[in-house]
């Protein structure tokens, strides 16, 4: 059994069980940082996969010139693939687990390792929804066991959550920091809780958006888009679902939904259909998108521009800009809808409905509300359309040829409270405040493990700041009042910040 902190450069043999998606990906950073890999799977087809996988990344690599052809040629020959789990583990120092999500299959594994391993080589799962206390509880050593977990790219994403139990070492933890620091990632600390840090974060706000599409709030390109372009994430989540896979994302809701409870964690009836289905994403050639063949998104017909359009411009000046470049692509701009306009845009704001104000203009029928999201440098980014439901069948095509015409990045969104962007991101906002407020995470280990498991520009708690805690609990109590959802209700300390004006990354600067 281990005792003491084991450096980094102690760690020369690392077995990783499971060449699944993160397995090959974890597979290639270890033996791309000089170590040996036993690259081990039971399944002999899996395993080809695997390596052709590993083998594609390294590529790839070299072709950007991240990598040189020696570079390669040298990590490949590190890897020994093997389909024999006993030889494969025997000289490991450093065992991580990486099959699929069933704890009987993962504790049959344990079992085995107890055999086969060293008795000072560590155990590490990359589970991402099964508890890491049960898989270390059936184990002869529960302290050498605890959770390394990769992000997907593995090789790509800076963050690696290294979880301990109750039951863990302290100086394994240590060692599993110290070695992903070697591996060149940044480690935030988790203890044992479903969905550690950023699942907990991601797969809800995930699972919003398949609720969103689910119900015909949008389109799937323009929810991805709405994110995507309004927070500078680098995809959109439905694009993200099928990255990471619908059936391990149904999985770790399963999880928090045991552990939680609430309709926050309860999965979108579309998400399990799929899942069903096989389309579990780019893995199986399907998901939210078909990933084997080309996209037709781009050849359809767009709608004539009307020739005048009515923006009822409000004391905040929310549209000027936006008249001014209706008015720049020679369309007539009128402040009152008259008899020969085509579509009448209002200004819309995510805690209200739109329909109040088209109610207002007259011509409900035509009415867009615009929804005009800037940088912080005031820079233009994206403009949500809002279409009530009470909107005339061809307005939201009208909208979007207007869009296209005077070259607006837009999407179409229904009139419900938060429309795309802000529903998505300050619900996720919410959890993040959710999670301070239980002591689990720092607002700053939350903001990193954002950034650099998933790509956030900047954290979702700094974004908060930004937006403005109080605006957040008024959308989110619109959104409450609307769908009647207890999981849209502000929490306590957002409330609590709201009222008092604090920020939750005053040190940030933010
Ligand atoms: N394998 C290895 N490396 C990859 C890769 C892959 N499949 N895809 C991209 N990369 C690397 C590239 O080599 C490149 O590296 P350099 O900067 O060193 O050149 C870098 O990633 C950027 O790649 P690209 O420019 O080709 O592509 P991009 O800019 O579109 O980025 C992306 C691709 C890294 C996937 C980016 O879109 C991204 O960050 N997306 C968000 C991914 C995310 O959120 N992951 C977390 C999912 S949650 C999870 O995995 C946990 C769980 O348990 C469910």
């Amino acid at each position: 059994m281990t005792s003491g902190v084991t450096q980094p450069t102690d760690i020369r043999e690392v077995a990783v069980i499971g060449l699944g998606l993160m397995g090959s990906g974890i597979a290639e950073l270890v033996a791309r940082s000089g170590r040996r890999v036993d690259a081990i799977e039971i399944d002999r087809s899996a395993l080809d996969q695997g390596m052709a996988r590993l083998h594609a990344s390294l590529d790839r690599a070299v072709s950007r010139g991240k990598l040189t052809d020696t570079a390669r040629d040298e990590a490949l020959a590190r890897i020994r693939p093997t389909d024999d789990v006993p030889a494969g583990v025997a000289d490991a120092d450093l065992v991580i687990e990486a099959i699929p999500e069933r704890m009987e299959l993962k504790r049959s594994l344990f079992a085995q390792l107890d055999e086969a391993c060293r008795a000072d080589a560590i155990l590490a799962t990359n589970t991402s929804s099964l508890s890491i206390t049960e898989i270390a509880g059936g184990t002869r050593y529960p302290g050498r066991v605890a959770g390394l977990h990769f992000f997907n790219p593995a090789p790509a994403m800076k963050l690696v959550e290294v979880v301990s139990t109750v039951l863990t070492a302290p100086e394994i933890t240590e060692t599993l920091t110290l070695l992903s620091r070697d591996l060149g990632k940044t480690p935030v600390g988790a203890t044992d809780r479903a969905g550690f840090i950023v699942n907990a974060l991601l797969v809800p706000y995930l699972n919003h958006a398949v609720h969103l599409l689910e119900t015909g709030q949008a389109t799937r390109e323009d929810i991805d888009k709405a994110v995507a372009a309004g927070l500078g994430l680098p995809m959109g989540p439905l694009t993200l679902l099928d990255l990471i896979g619908l059936d391990t994302c149904l999985a770790v809701l399963e999880t928090l939904h045991d552990e939680f409870g609430g309709t926050r964690y309860r999965h979108a009836p579309l998400l399990r259909k799929l899942c069903d289905a096989r389309l579990f994403g780019r893995k199986s050639g399907r998901g939210f998108y078909d990933y084997r063949r080309p996209s037709t998104a781009a050849d359809h017909e767009l709608a004539p521009v009307p020739d005048e359009v009515a923006v009822i411009r409000d004391s905040s000046g929310l549209l000027d800009e936006l008249a001014d470049s209706i008015s720049a692509a020679d369309i007539r701009v009128v402040p009152e809808p008259s008899d020969q306009t085509g579509l009448v845009i209002v200004a819309a704001v995510p805690r209200h409905r739109v329909l109040d104000a088209a109610l207002a203009a007259g011509h409900p029928a035509d009415v867009v509300g615009a929804h005009i999201i800037e940088t912080l440098a005031g820079k233009l980014r994206l403009a949500e359309l809002v279409l009530p439901d009470v909107t005339a069948a061809g307005t939201a095509a009208k909208a979007a040829a207007l869009a296209a015409r005077i070259k607006l990045k837009a999407v179409i969104s229904r009139d419900r409270p938060g429309f795309l962007l802000e529903a998505l991101a300050y619900a996720q906002f919410n959890d993040a405040v959710r999670m301070v407020q239980d002591g689990y995470a720092s607002s700053a280990d939350i903001d990193t493990a954002m950034m650099l498991g998933c790509g956030y520009p900047c954290g979702p708690l700094q974004m908060l700041d930004e937006a403005g805690a109080a605006n957040v609990v008024a959308v989110l109590d619109a959104m409450h009042a609307a769908t009647g959802d207890p999981a849209f209700t502000p929490v306590p300390l957002l409330a609590e910040y709201a009222t008092a004006g604090n920020l939750f990354r005053a040190e940030a600067g933010g």
